[in-house]
């Protein structure tokens, strides 16, 4: 007959058997909760991935080794000057009176590399700005003035939206008639997507923040801040016929002969938020007449081919900041850090994996990849 006696460890005479279930919990518990954030359980859970996959499959297609949004672009470099006036507002050393270097890019909205620049209506700005007290600040800003919609949750049904339908391989009109339906803010994007002027040129575009930061200066004294990024070269719009005209690549090419006469510069503005200012809510502007403090410039030197380029491998996360700035607690900006790293890692992998070349090699290369 087999022997029922519980397992003894014989230095303390005391059954293992507790011990064993202790770690099995653990174990089962630890599973479970891998599982969970996989996102198994709860197949109705927005997650980072879900997100991703939403993009992938807006975009009609993946393109393997560059970024699932935004995918077209040029690498920039060159410095931030801080006037020294940032430093009533916040304590990071971006706004001494000092020079930090940053590697940015400059890009268009779209998930394909191929995109033609004479049908984005968005273009973007990013940054990562490297201080010489050993922080980075990392922003990546836009040229519309306010999101499109209130939450995170909006963002992924209007991504699905505009999803091109199998069947017809364009948006279906009655899922985006019902998207609209449901999302009554969004008409504020559509009617500036509408009406606001195209400029000529990256160089002249405005590029904005969007979501709401906090600012802590020296004192700790705290403030809620959005902030853009103005050119100081004049603006300049595009008619609809010379748009038809231009190029697909002519942001690119503005972009490089503009630098070869000289660097161009954008003036940080911070908006401070009043009392009544929407904090949480990015697709609600503040008022136009709120005091907009210039706290240094973007200073642009050069510019250089994504695929080989310094921002190539830079996820350029709106949440990784210096001492001194914080996220303002718009859900929003968590789900940016968390999608951006899912399509990070994506875009990373295909390229270690030599996926990405192949895919380089098969399609013409904007004049920014020559
Ligand atoms: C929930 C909302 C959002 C989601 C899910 C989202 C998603 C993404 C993704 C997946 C990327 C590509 C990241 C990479 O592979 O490195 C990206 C890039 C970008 N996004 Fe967003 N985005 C959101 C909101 C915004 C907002 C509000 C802004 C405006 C400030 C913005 C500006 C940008 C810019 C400028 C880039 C290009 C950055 C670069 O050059 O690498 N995004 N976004």
């Amino acid at each position: 007959m087999p022997d029922a006696t519980p397992p003894i460890d014989h230095r303390s005479q005391r059954p293992v058997w507790p011990v064993l279930m202790g770690i099995a919990l653990i174990v089962s518990a630890l599973a479970l909760a891998f599982v969970w954030v996989a996102g198994w359980l709860t197949p109705e859970r927005l997650t980072s991935t879900r997100f991703v996959n939403a993009i992938e499959s807006g975009n009609g297609e993946v393109y393997p080794g560059f970024r699932r949004a935004h995918a077209k672009g040029v690498c920039i470099e060159g410095y931030f000057e801080g006037n020294g006036d940032g430093a009533m507002l916040s304590r990071a050393r971006l706004f001494a009176t000092v020079q930090t270097p940053f590697v940015g890019r400059m890009s268009i909205g779209g998930g394909s590399p191929y995109g033609l620049d004479n049908k984005a209506r968005v273009r973007s700005m990013a940054l990562e700005l490297r201080s010489d007290d050993g922080q980075q600040w990392r922003m990546a800003m836009n040229s519309f003035p306010f999101f499109g919609v209130s939450s995170v949750q909006a963002f992924y049904d209007q991504t699905r939206a505009n999803a091109p339908d199998p069947a017809t391989g364009k948006p279906n009109p009655a899922i985006q008639a019902a998207f609209v339906a449901a999302h009554p803010e969004f008409a504020r994007f559509a009617a500036w997507a509408k009406e606001a002027p195209w400029s000529t040129s990256w160089a002249n575009t405005t590029y904005n923040g969007i979501n709401t930061f906090r600012f802590i200066n020296a004192a700790g004294e705290l403030r809620n801040v959005r902030w853009s990024m103005q050119p100081q070269t004049p603006f300049a719009a595009m008619t609809p016929e010379q748009r038809e005209a231009a190029d697909g690549n002519f942001l690119s090419e503005d972009l490089q002969a503009r630098l070869a006469r000289g660097p161009l510069r954008w003036d940080m503005l911070v908006t401070v938020a009043q009392p009544d200012d929407p904090i949480l809510d990015a697709s609600q502007a503040w008022p136009e007449q709120r005091e907009q403090i210039k706290v240094g410039s973007v200073v642009v030197e050069r510019s250089s081919a994504q695929t080989t380029g310094a921002c190539r491998d830079i996820n350029f996360d709106p949440l990784i900041l210096p001492t001194g700035v914080e996220g303002s607690g718009d859900p929003v900006l968590a789900a940016r850090s968390a999608v951006y790293s899912a399509s990070f890692n994506r875009r990373e992998r295909d390229i270690a994996r030599g996926k990405a070349s192949a895919a380089i090699g098969q399609q013409p290369l904007s004049v920014g990849e020559k």
